[in-house]
């Protein structure tokens, strides 16, 4: 499928909003944090970045990821490909793009993520994009929540 991935524009809401309404493990309980994100990275960009994949053709959002600037690490706060084109490659897209981000960001070592205990589509996903699952962490995101930490590491030099 034709994807390309650009930055976050602020008339890019709309369909990201359905997006996060209708990914599986999203939903109503996430809108007004990932809306805040949104308005933080896009006011501060030192903190972050949001990056949308839209269809050429049609200029449909079909995808959304927001990431966070911290010391060394670039971290995917989120990740979603819109519920009706799963598995049509732009999750990697999306992907592809981060790392070139952080291949771009001079003090950026690592890109990191975490997900669900129980996401298993999700830690198939971040496996086939190439990264490692580096750890997992009982009561994280909430007490009972245990999440699954992966990790991507940029700027490999040809001597390691
Ligand atoms: C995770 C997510 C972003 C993946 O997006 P996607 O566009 O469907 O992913 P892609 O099509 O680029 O998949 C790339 C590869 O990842 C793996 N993969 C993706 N989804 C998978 C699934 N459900 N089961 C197994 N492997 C999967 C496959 O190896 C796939 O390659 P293939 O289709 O050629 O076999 C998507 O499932 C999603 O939006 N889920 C809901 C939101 C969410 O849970 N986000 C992650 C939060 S941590």
């Amino acid at each position: 499928m034709k994807v390309v991935v650009r930055d976050y524009q602020s008339d890019d809401w709309l369909p990201v909003e359905q997006m996060v309404l209708n990914a599986e493990n999203f939903g109503t309980a996430f809108l007004e944090h990932e809306k805040r994100k949104v308005a933080a990275f896009t006011s501060f960009p030192q903190l972050g970045k949001v990056i949308v994949a839209k269809d050429p053709g049609n200029g449909r959002v079909l995808g959304y990821a927001a990431l966070q600037f911290e010391w060394k690490a670039l971290v995917i706060t989120s990740i979603i490909s819109h519920h009706n084109y799963l598995r049509h490659g732009i999750g990697r897209k999306l992907v592809d793009r981060i790392k070139a981000i952080g291949e771009m960001h001079p003090d950026t070592d690592v890109i990191r993520v975490d997900t669900g205990d129980f996401m298993d589509y999700a830690h198939r996903f971040y496996l086939s994009c190439g990264f490692t699952k580096v750890g997992y962490v009982q009561h994280y995101l909430s007490w009972h929540n245990h999440q699954v930490i992966f990790a991507y590491q940029l700027k490999r030099r040809e001597t390691e």
